[in-house]
């Protein structure tokens, strides 16, 4: 408990720590109610980039601004009391200098509290990494499959399929690691790889479409409770399908919006006394 009586959030080195352990549940979030409603449930709750596309409908991350991740991040934290809380930096908000990494990552730490930043990045980006952790400033890895390079690298496929491929996965894994992170995301990975990537690492890997072997998992909330009706990539199982009860539910109060059963009695204000 803190000194106001609220559990206290997980921290990076405590995630860190669960290496090896009970496999540490990750999910996405963007909003303070449904931070509220996965809390409890998890250990992790990163704020991606991925709401560009799913709470923005862009086409990929690379339209995602700074502010637009510091309003979500600053959301997600009204609603998370124990979930450590980590909030993807941008594309184009870190990969130019160092500097520009830092000082972009603090405005994320400042603006909206969070416990740590992800960034995208293998071998290239170990000394940003390096250069972060050592001002302060917790970093959680991201490698495999790179949906901010999805312009160079032909789309979004999963990877580590060559032997090349699979040595540059492994040297990344490496790299970043060495420069201090306190987790890596594995994404759309070749499933001996990532067992291969988690079993040399010290620190713990969270998987997404990177097979059972990693040290935790983790989804994209929206695509788990089946919110998304687009394609649904492989490595996604659907829990729910919300989209199809929202549907059923908006039909029955169109209905009854045109047939003047809503607002009924129960629903309207009469004069007091
Ligand atoms: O942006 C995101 O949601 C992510 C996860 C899919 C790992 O990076």
């Amino acid at each position: 408990m803190s000194a106001t009586g609220s559990p206290k959030r997980l921290t990076p080195r405590r995630i860190q720590a669960m290496k090896g352990g009970t496999p540490i549940v990750c999910l996405t979030a963007y909003t303070t109610p449904m931070a509220r409603l996965l809390d409890r449930h998890c250990d992790l709750l990163l704020v991606g980039d991925s709401l560009g596309m799913v709470l923005y409908g862009m086409e990929s991350t690379i339209g995602v601004t700074l502010d637009m991740m510091i309003a979500h991040g600053q959301a997600v934290m009204r609603g998370a009391r124990r979930s450590c809380v980590v909030v993807d930096m941008p594309f184009g908000t870190y990969q130019e200098t160092r500097e520009l990494a830092y000082r972009n990552a603090v405005r994320i730490l400042q603006e909206t509290g969070c416990d740590a930043v992800k960034l995208e990045g293998g071998e290239e980006m170990a000394e940003t990494i390096a250069f972060l952790v050592a001002r302060g400033i917790p970093v959680m890895g991201h490698i495999g499959l790179m949906p901010q390079q999805v312009n160079t690298s032909g789309g979004y496929r999963s990877v580590g399929h060559s032997a090349e491929e699979a040595e540059t996965i492994r040297r990344d894994a490496k790299a970043v690691s060495d420069a201090g992170v306190f987790s890596i995301v594995v994404e759309g990975t070749v499933e001996a790889l990532a067992q291969n990537v988690t079993a040399s690492l010290a620190v713990p890997t969270i998987g997404i479409g990177a097979s059972v072997h990693c040290d935790g998992q983790i989804l994209v909330c929206d695509d788990l409770l089946g919110l998304l009706s687009e394609f649904t990539p492989r490595f996604v199982k659907r829990y729910d399908e919300l989209g199809a009860r929202i549907d059923a539910a908006v039909e029955i109060y169109a209905d009854e919006v045109r047939s003047r059963s809503f607002p009924s009695e129960d629903h309207v204000f009469k004069p007091r006394g």
